[in-house]
């Protein structure tokens, strides 16, 4: 192990770095406009409407000690499909929003640093019930769905992007989440990415959890290769970047 390096990488956990910064100088305090709380998209754009909170009937009524008590990791599907009911409440979930505040602010369903919330949720859609396979974002002001390509091959793809965790191309759903970094940087400029990282994390808890009570099963995978996951979301891996991904599949 080379002792310095690991020290340098180490650093990343620490808040060190927010001594280092003049806030007076973010873009927030020198009263730059927020950047919009989802990634804009083109208004043409085939949009799909999801269920809301009063649609879902018994979905998400299990009690959350029993939830939160079975959680555990699964990597191994039914061939059952997801409902669009089911798939609704777990994208309100995960990054569901519960009040807009106006331009640039919005609290969510998940917690986020300074309520900037920097990440995108996009969907590959292998099994979902009236959902043609293919590539979707969610867009979490409308609780629709956007269509944004479809692709042969795409679990192929996704398994390779993943380094062979085959899972991931065998699920009814697998979640890859981007961050657009900026939508934190606005705010605390270089001591944005570690709490970017633990907001990742909030919302993957979450699909966890929900996953329980409409008995999916879910996996978070880290490991994948960066270049070819932003290329197969064709984000540019600079100013949006995929950081953490989730298999859902019915148990
Ligand atoms: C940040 C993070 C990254 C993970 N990455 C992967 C992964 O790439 N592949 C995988 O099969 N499991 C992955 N997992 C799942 C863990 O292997 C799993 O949570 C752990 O073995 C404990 O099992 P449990 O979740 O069933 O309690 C990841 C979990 C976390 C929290």
């Amino acid at each position: 192990m080379d002792k310095d390096r690991m020290k340098s990488y180490r650093s990343f956990l620490k808040d060190s770095i927010r001594k280092t910064i003049d806030f007076s100088q973010t873009d927030q305090n020198r009263g730059i406009a927020p950047p919009p709380v989802e990634k804009p998209y083109a208004k043409e754009g085939k949009r799909i409407d999801l269920l809301k909170w009063d649609e879902w009937g018994d979905i998400g009524k299990m009690d959350l000690k029993t939830a939160i008590k079975n959680r555990e990791s699964r990597r191994s599907y039914s061939d059952k499909s997801l409902s669009l009911k089911e798939l609704s409440f777990l994208l309100w979930a995960t990054q569901g929003i519960r009040e807009n505040l106006g331009p640039g602010h919005a609290r969510r369903t998940v917690p986020s640093a300074g309520c900037r919330h920097a990440l995108e949720t996009y969907l590959f859609v292998f099994n979902v019930e009236t959902l043609e396979p293919g590539i979707y974002r969610y867009l979490p002001v409308e609780h629709q769905l956007l269509f944004e390509f479809a692709e042969d091959h795409l679990d192929k793809k996704l398994i390779e992007a993943t380094f062979g965790q085959s899972f991931a191309g065998e699920s009814a759903v697998t979640f890859v989440w981007t961050a657009i970094p900026y939508r934190m940087e606005w705010r605390y400029d270089i001591d944005s990415h570690k709490v970017i990282a633990i907001e990742a994390g909030h919302v993957c808890q979450n699909l966890y959890l929900a996953g329980e009570a409409i008995d999916a099963g879910i996996c978070a995978i880290a490991a994948y290769d960066q270049e070819k996951m932003d290329a197969l979301l064709r984000v540019d891996g600079a100013d949006e970047i995929s950081v953490y991904i989730a298999c859902v599949g019915k148990n």
